[in-house]
């Protein structure tokens, strides 16, 4: 009986020992556990301010692209990147008090999705004194954000989104070959359009045909504009224009009625009623400007002397939809290289 009260006891304090040895080991593993996360917050943060000059298909793909690039690089959200992002919803007051809100919230770097938006941070870091990567802006020399595409000079580099406008009008040729007039369909207020509006221009003059230039001024004007260029020409071509990309369903909607056919330059363009065009990725684009980005704020470029990043070849893009019912013949030419969309 003794014998047997005494093997209890021993057995209760073995078990409470052993009990409290592994409940210490426990503790020691969690302690373990919180050094080493404790390590991962103490490093590096980021934080990248993001102005987009409004949504269309185009620069939501292009931002996507950015966020890929970022983590590429290593800067990931969630983990050591803060994104601050803005959307200006096409308004030029909202895009100067946005600017304003991303260089107080600190950001390292900023990144401008678009012309407008490019040149409203460019104005609002006064002193230079914050990096600025241009996302898809066209005529970064021309627009007056860097003194050259390929020696930028001061705290502003980035990526152009800069399509090859010749091409398309050389294809747009090769589909209607009896094409004699084309209508170039762009918003008044964008340095970006009248850039590849001129080299389109030259191009359709040295295939021998007549150009109407109609500029608008605004999403307004876009119906009227579709409707008057349907009864003088043979076909339109929209460079990358911010306000005609936004406006495309309607342009789509009319240029169906009256069967005016229409060659844009990026693929969203051509998915929402476009014939066809030579374009880049919005993706790869973002992609691009999310690496520099990185590159930049963790030291390893410097804006001033990293050339413009420009993409030299472009994919032919065809709604087949489009072509069908416009009666254009696809020949094994035409889409030997080509992909079709929907
Ligand atoms: N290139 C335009 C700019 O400089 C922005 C842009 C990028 C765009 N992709 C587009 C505009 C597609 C229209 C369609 O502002």
């Amino acid at each position: 009986m003794k014998n047997k009260g005494l093997l209890t006891a021993v057995a209760v304090i073995v078990i409470v020992l052993g009990g409290f040895a592994l409940f210490q080991g426990f503790q020691k593993d969690n302690k373990s556990a919180k050094t080493t996360t404790s390590t991962t917050s103490n490093q590096k943060q980021y934080t990248v301010g993001v102005l987009q000059l409004m949504s269309h298909p185009a620069l939501d793909q292009i931002y996507e692209g950015i966020k890929e690039g970022l983590a590429e690089e290593g800067l990931k959200e969630g983990e050591n990147l803060t994104i601050n992002f803005q959307n200006g919803q096409g308004d030029q007051s909202k895009l100067n008090t946005m600017s304003q809100q991303l260089v107080q919230d600190k950001s390292e770097v900023l990144i401008g999705i678009a012309t407008p938006a490019a040149q409203a941070l460019d104005n609002n870091v006064k002193k230079k004194d914050i990096p600025i990567v241009l996302g898809a802006v066209t005529d970064p020399e021309g627009a007056g954000l860097v003194a050259s595409n390929d020696a930028p000079g001061a705290n502003i580099t980035g990526v152009s989104d800069q399509p090859p406008v010749e091409e398309i009008i050389a294809l747009a040729k090769k589909m209607l070959p009896n094409a004699k007039k084309v209508g170039m369909l762009y918003a008044s207020s964008e340095a970006n359009s009248k850039f590849q509006v001129a080299k389109a221009s030259e191009k359709a003059k040295e295939l021998g045909m007549e150009v109407v230039n109609k500029p608008v001024a605004s999403t307004n004007e876009v119906a009227q504009t579709v409707q008057i260029l349907a009864n003088e020409v043979d076909f339109v071509f929209i460079p990358l224009d911010n306000t005609i990309a936004n406006a495309m369903e309607t342009v789509a909607q009319e240029a169906e009625k009256q069967k005016l056919p229409v060659f844009p330059s990026v693929e969203t363009m051509v998915q929402q009623g476009g014939v066809a065009t030579i374009g880049i990725s919005q993706k790869e684009l973002g992609v691009q400007t999310g690496k520099m980005a990185a590159q930049i704020v963790k030291g390893e470029a410097e804006p001033a002397t990293t050339p413009i990043f420009t993409f030299s070849k472009g994919e032919t893009i065809i709604n087949q939809k489009q072509a069908e019912a416009l009666e254009i013949h696809l020949s094994d030419e035409l889409t030997k290289d080509a992909r079709f969309t929907e």
